[in-house]
């Protein structure tokens, strides 16, 4: 992270509503804060989560698979687009595609899940815990690793399985809670650094 008195820079990547980086954009308009959203990123174009940056005057940029011969070059595509903007920190807030080792070398890269790792990782963490029957779920901040949302936990937040719950409201109230978490932990992370030592996760020690 950066010297206290600038803020740190992050670059979002979304894929859709974009509701989580709504809530970052709103908080770094607080300079106490101690981030800023300097681009928003997305492998497709026309969706909410780019407009919230547009609104909010924030660059944005897309690297669509499809646009590149090999996801190989995909990956390097969006890698230097991210560089571009000389991040301290990425955040993968609802982006629906997992990125390179090489990637993940160059950028600090935190993703965020709607369950409690390493329960149900994948596309459909509230339906797999609604199927499973839990009576307690939630969401998960994590450094992205090689894996399907098996890296480092970085914040954890819990939320109550109601009886009359489908995936909608299920998701929906973990959203609402996952927002606050994301928020609360980049934050911290913004002003006071974060270190990763195997699975052990510090916020508040130097950045690695
Ligand atoms: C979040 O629940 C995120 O964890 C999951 O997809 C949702 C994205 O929501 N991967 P939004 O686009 O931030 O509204």
């Amino acid at each position: 992270m950066p010297e206290q008195s600038s803020p740190a820079r992050i670059v979002v990547l979304v894929s859709g509503s974009g509701t989580n980086l709504q809530a970052l954009l709103d908080a770094c308009a607080d300079p106490a804060y101690g981030a800023r959203v300097v681009a928003v990123g997305a492998d497709r174009d026309a969706i909410e989560g780019l407009a919230r940056a547009d609104r909010a005057g924030v660059p944005t940029f897309v690297a669509r698979v499809e646009d590149y011969s090999s996801r190989d070059h995909w990956n390097r595509a969006l890698g230097d687009k991210v560089a571009a903007f000389e991040p301290d920190l990425v955040v993968s807030a609802g982006f629906m595609k997992l990125v390179s080792p090489e990637f993940l070398e160059q950028f600090l890269t935190l993703n965020t899940h709607p369950a409690l790792c390493p329960a149900f990782p994948g596309m459909h963490g509230p339906r797999d815990a609604l199927e499973h029957g839990v009576k307690v779920t939630g969401a998960t901040l994590f450094v992205v690793d090689a894996g399907v949302d098996t890296g480092p936990i970085v914040a954890q937040v819990p939320v109550e399985v109601r009886e009359d719950d489908d995936v909608a409201s299920l998701h929906e109230r973990i959203k609402t809670a996952e927002r606050a978490m994301l928020v609360d932990a980049v934050g911290r992370i913004a002003r006071g650094g974060i270190s990763v030592e195997g699975r052990r996760v510090r916020i508040g020690a130097p950045a690695r």
